[in-house]
């Protein structure tokens, strides 16, 4: 049956590379797929214990789990700040893992990483994974995306992912991840 996946994005720049590995996804997954970006993380306030008790869940935080809930896979697309997860990211994740019916529980997750330095954020990666043991998220392992020197395969003027070969990974990895998702229901 049709899958729907949603991707949730680490960075908050305009001209953000992540944020054009994110808008090709939806024209490379299979067919039957459809994947729709989760509202920006942008506007989320750091998380405080106390906010949380007097005035409940930020509405972007509760936007976004009640999207992660409804969709069969959640794709974390990411740069890497100090070989670590940006610390945007981080916050949200810290709200949703608050919410009674922890959203990513359970939940198929995969992973993207870019970032201008070689390696293209493997050490985000591997800090985010561990993250994400504690939220109970179904990680993929493999194949794993992590697009190095980024800056150097999209049309920045036209805000595209336009390398070939980073388009055909990924489409692989989208398929591989299709089949997992369908593997775990
Ligand atoms: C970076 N950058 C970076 N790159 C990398 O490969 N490893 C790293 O540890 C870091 N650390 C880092 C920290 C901070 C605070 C910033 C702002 C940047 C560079 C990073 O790859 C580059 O800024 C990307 O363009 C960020 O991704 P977006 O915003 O283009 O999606």
């Amino acid at each position: 049956q049709a899958l729907k996946i949603v991707t949730l994005l680490g960075s908050l720049r305009k001209g953000s590379y992540n944020a054009m590995v994110a808008r090709a996804l939806p024209d490379l997954a299979p067919q039957g797929v459809i994947i729709e970006a989760l509202p920006s993380i942008r506007d989320i306030p750091l998380y405080d214990a106390d906010v949380q008790q007097d005035e409940g869940f930020p509405a972007t935080v509760e936007a976004i789990a009640t999207q992660i809930r409804q969709a069969d896979g959640v794709i974390i697309v990411t740069p890497e700040y100090n070989y670590s997860v940006p610390g945007g990211l981080k916050n949200a994740i810290d709200w949703l893992s608050r919410l009674p019916n922890q959203p990513l529980a359970g939940k198929p997750v995969a992973i993207q990483t870019s970032s201008m330095g070689p390696i293209g954020g493997a050490r985000c990666q591997y800090h985010l994974r561990q993250i994400l043991v504690f939220l109970d998220a179904m990680v993929m392992n493999k194949p794993e995306f992590m697009g190095g020197v980024i800056q150097n395969k999209v049309d920045a003027q036209a805000g595209q992912l336009i390398e070939q070969g980073t388009l055909d990974f990924l489409t692989g990895q989208l398929s591989a991840f299709s089949d997992y998702i369908r593997r775990l229901k």
